[in-house]
């Protein structure tokens, strides 16, 4: 591997191993000092001022007691994330040994965060890195922050679904030849639909051409849990990954993990979280990371197993009804497609002339049944092992009862999710340009100066710096008709967009 500048020269260091620190996968230190910390009727002269809820009794009716116990801040015997040398360092090398990295780091600020220190660690102002452009918007936000300037590789869609798949091996080949100069290269692992590139065949090129491959696993943090899942990030040999522990991996909305093999220097890496993270980290979040590790550590293959039979019963069953295509495995072409997470139950929708919104809606409205996203022509339904097979069983007959009551022509549908972008400039240089404001309907033609997205997914339509063409005006007033929840321009109704003047 070309060695990087100073920053990323690989310094061989991982955190002390969990065997020198004497620990085991069935500690689980943090929670545990955590809770010594409750019970040991400690006076608090620290924020928390609410000091464990006795500030405003409604907050302990509403949370618990326990709860609010809790949520302390930073002190000795709990240690420090941003500068970690006790129990915290404890827990994220049990995470590090749990998913085959040789750091990891917790992050309280989503995956979000964990996307952006990757791309932050890997490249600059001016940097390339190569990329999908279907990827979420913290990948994007990362480089108005920082200036690096995307290279994208387009997707390619499955003609069927209208959905983007993964990278091909051949277009990453040709990224590389062409920009020799990349930093790095960024691969969805998998797509929200559950789509996965061959990561360990990019890796490889990658890493011949001197770049780190970054994983965004925001959705595939089981992965590292069962053999009958697509390979994880560690395992293919990327150098970081983002895993949304919070996702699928069982710890409290909001808390993540960023994992790093020795390629890259963890106390660089450290230093780039710290530029945004809070200093008053929930302990609440960061005990579930520990907590959820262990549990993963010693029951993750069982959860997953139980998943993908969940999964695999629900798209037979869905698929006989007939008009949904919930599909699966058989998308795998060896490239663009190379591998499927058989957890996700993607239906597409479009053949009973509904949008997957529509009937996302009508399933949260008529049904109160509530499922990760509905989008142009697809929906998406997260199972776990926490479902009921008979909450299953109600998913099922509701999209039967769907479609017998509102099933219509598919004509007028919008046929794709993805379209590729026409780059006028760097996404930094267009979101600070000089901008001016126009009715939405006129800006056909002109470069957006802001993302405009539905989210969930959280991919944009458009993201600053790329041309409006018709077909990303025409998709943005379809999902808007439709009643995406459409999110990222100032003027929130979606009636105007800035535009670089
Ligand atoms: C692919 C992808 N990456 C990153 C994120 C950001 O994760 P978080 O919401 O935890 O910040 C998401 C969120 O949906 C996502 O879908």
């Amino acid at each position: 591997m070309r060695v990087h500048d100073g920053k990323l020269r690989p310094c061989g260091k991982a955190v002390r191993g969990i065997h020198e620190l004497h620990l085991e996968q069935n500690d689980a230190p943090l929670a545990e000092a955590l809770n010594a910390q409750r019970i040991n009727r400690l006076a608090h002269f620290d924020v928390p001022a609410h000091k464990g809820g006795r500030m405003n009794p409604e907050l302990p009716a509403y949370f618990g007691k326990l709860c609010m116990e809790l949520d302390v801040n930073s002190m000795k015997p709990l240690d420090n994330l941003g500068h970690p040398v006790g129990v915290i360092r404890d827990a994220q090398a049990l995470a590090a040994e749990c998913f085959g990295a040789d750091n990891a780091f917790f992050m309280v600020n989503g995956t979000t965060s964990a996307v952006q220190t990757m791309i932050w660690t890997a490249t600059g102002r001016g940097d390339k890195i190569i990329l999908p452009r279907n990827v979420h918007r913290s990948a994007i936000n990362a480089l108005v922050v920082n200036g690096a300037v995307p290279v994208y590789i387009n997707p390619g869609t499955d003609k069927k679904l209208g959905i983007p798949l993964g990278m091909s091996v051949a277009d990453v080949r040709k990224a590389i030849a062409e920009h020799p100069d990349a930093k790095a290269i960024l691969v969805n692992n998998p797509t929200y639909y559950g789509i996965c590139s061959n990561l360990v065949e990019i890796v490889k090129l990658a890493h011949e051409a001197g770049m780190l491959v970054l994983a965004d696993e925001a959705h595939g943090t089981h992965f590292y849990f069962h053999d009958d899942l697509p390979v994880p990030a560690m395992a293919a040999g990327a150098d970081m990954a983002a895993a949304s522990i919070h996702k699928t991996g069982g710890s409290l909305t909001q808390s993540s993990i960023l994992l790093a093999k020795k390629s890259v220097n963890p106390d660089y890496v450290r230093q780039v979280i710290t530029l945004t993270q809070s200093t008053s980290a929930s302990y609440l979040l960061l005990s579930s990371l520990d907590i959820a590790r262990r549990n993963l550590y010693f029951k993750g293959r069982s959860m997953y197993q139980k998943t993908m039979e969940f999964a695999d019963y629900a798209r037979d069953e869905i698929n006989c009804l007939g008009g949904y295509l919930a599909f699966g495995p058989e998308l795998v072409d060896g490239d663009a497609a190379f591998a499927f997470d058989r957890t996700k139950l993607s239906v597409h929708t479009r053949d009973i002339g509904l949008a997957g919104i529509e009937v996302y809606d009508h399933l949260r409205d008529d049904y109160g049944i509530q499922i990760e996203f509905g989008d142009i022509g697809n929906l998406l339904a997260i199972l776990s092992a926490g479902d009921r097979m008979m909450d299953v069983e109600r998913l099922i007959s509701a999209l039967a009862e769907i479609k017998r009551l509102h099933e219509r022509s598919a004509a007028g549908l919008f046929d794709h999710e993805y379209i590729d972008p026409s780059i006028a400039m760097a996404p930094q240089e267009a979101f600070y340009a000089k901008k001016r404001r126009v009715p939405m309907r006129e800006s056909t033609g002109l470069i957006a100066g802001e993302f405009v997205m539905s989210y969930p997914p959280g991919i944009p339509i458009v993201a600053p710096g790329e041309r409006i063409t018709p077909d990303v005006l025409e998709h943005i007033l379809f999902a808007k008709e439709k009643g995406c929840f459409m999110t990222g321009p100032e003027d929130m109704a979606l009636d105007f967009i800035q535009v670089v003047e």
